[in-house]
C-alpha cells in the first residue's frame, strides 16, 4: 500500500533513559505498517524554516484509537529537540510508511537482531514478526552507555537469550555489539542476522555474518532530506543480482538491504566501476 501524509496527534511523549518515547494516532499509518517501515515527520511548525522532514524507524504500532504509531528518538538538533518539546494532544504531520521492510523467512528459521542505540527500535515489530512464524530470536543490544541501550528488557521477555553490551561496561559487556557477533551466532545456530545500527557497525556485521556463511539484513541510515525518492540525498552503492554495482536510493530501495550487497567501504563516494560512473560502465557503453 502507498505512504500516505496524516496530522496525527500526540497521544504520549515520555522520556525512557536517554530517549524520548512518542505515540502519534496515525491510523493511516498503522494499517499500512510492517516491522523495518519508517515515518518522515515535518519538524518545526507552520512558520518553520527548517524545511526537511525528520525521518524516524517506527517502533510499535498498535491498534489503539484506529491505530497509533510509536517512534523513539535521541535529540540531534533542532528538528529532534522540537519534536522533544511537543505535548500531548498537539497536531505532528507524518508521512509513511516509507522504506522497504525486513523480508521474513519462509521457514522457523533462527534469527539473531542486533541493534546499535536506538537501532534496536525497530527490532521490537520484527521479532513480533518473526517468533508469529515459529523463528528461534536472539538479541544483542549495545550502546556506548547503558541509558541508551533501548529495550533491554523487552528483549529479555521476548529474545531466547539477550546479549547487552556498552562502550562503557555500564551494563552488559563491555565493547560493541560486534565484538559478540561470532559468539552468539554460533550459540544460538543463527540462520540469518538483522541489524539495525550506525553505518561502522553494520559494515562489521556484514563482514561477520559473511565469515559464518549467513545473511545480514542491515537497515542503513543515510541523511535522507526528502524520505520519498526524489531528491538523492540517500544514495549508496549496491551490487545488484546481476553483480553491477548501482547507486541506489536508500529512502525507497531500503534501507534494508543484504549486507554483503552493501559496498560499504564506498559509501559517500560513486565507485569507478559503478553503472553510470563517470568514466565508467555508461560511458564505456556510448551514447
Ligand atoms: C531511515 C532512518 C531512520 C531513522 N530512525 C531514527 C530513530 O528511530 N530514532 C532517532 O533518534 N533517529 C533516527 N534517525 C536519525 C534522524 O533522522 C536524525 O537524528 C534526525 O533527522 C536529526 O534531525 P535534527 O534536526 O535533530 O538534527 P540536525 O543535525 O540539525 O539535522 C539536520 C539535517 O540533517 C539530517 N540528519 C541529521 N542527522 C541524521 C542522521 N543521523 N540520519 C539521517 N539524517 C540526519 C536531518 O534530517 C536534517 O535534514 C533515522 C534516520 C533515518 C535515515
Ligand atoms: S531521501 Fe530523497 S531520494 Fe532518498
Amino acid at each position: 500500500m502507498a505512504p500516505v501524509q496524516v496530522t496525527g496527534t500526540v497521544l504520549t511523549i515520555r522520556q525512557v533513559d536517554a530517549y524520548h518515547a512518542m505515540t502519534v494516532v496515525a491510523p493511516g499509518i498503522a494499517e499500512r505498517f510492517k516491522a523495518g517501515h519508517f515515518t518522515a515527520v515535518a519538524v518545526g511548525g507552520a512558520e518553520t524554516s527548517m524545511l526537511l522532514r525528520r525521518c524516524l524507524s517506527i517502533h510499535d504500532v498498535k491498534p489503539d484509537y484506529g491505530g497509533t504509531v510509536e517512534l523513539v528518538f535521541s535529540v540531534q538538533g533542532r528538528g529532534t529537540a522540537w519534536l522533544a518539546d511537543r505535548r500531548v494532544r498537539d497536531s505532528l504531520d507524518l508521512v509513511g510508511p516509507l522504506g522497504r521492510p525486513f523480508p521474513l523467512p519462509r521457514d522457523p528459521v533462527h534469527c539473531l537482531l542486533v541493534g546499535s542505540g536506538y537501532g534496536s527500535a525497530p527490532l521490537f515489530p520484527l521479532a513480533d514478526a518473526l517468533q508469529a512464524r515459529g523463528c528461534r530470536v536472539d538479541f544483542i543490544l549495545g550502546a556506548p552507555s547503558a541509558d541508551r541501550v533501548f529495550g533491554a528488557l523487552r528483549a529479555r521477555r521476548m529474545g531466547e537469550t539477550t546479549t547487552l553490551t556498552t562502550d562503557d561496561g555500564s551494563l552488559g559487556m563491555r565493547g560493541s555489539v560486534t565484538d559478540m557477533l561470532p559468539h552468539v551466532i554460533a550459540d544460538s545456530q543463527a540462520d540469518v542476522v538483522y541489524a539495525c545500527a550506525p553505518m561502522a557497525v553494520l559494515r562489521s556485521v556484514a563482514a561477520v555474518a559473511a565469515r559464518h556463511g549467513i545473511p545480514a539484513m542491515v537497515s542503513v541510515e543515510e541523511a535522507m532530506a526528502c524520505g520519498i525518492g526524489v531528491c538523492m540525498s540517500c544514495v549508496l552503492p549496491v551490487v545488484g543480482d546481476d553483480g553491477i554495482t548501482r547507486l541506489v536510493r536508500s529512502c525507497v530501495d531500503g534501507p534494508v538491504f543484504r549486507g554483503e550487497r552493501v559496498r560499504f567501504d564506498d559509501v559517500g563516494t560513486i565507485p569507478f566501476d559503478a553503472l553510470g560512473a563517470p568514466g565508467g560502465r555508461l560511458a564505456e557503453a556510448g551514447p
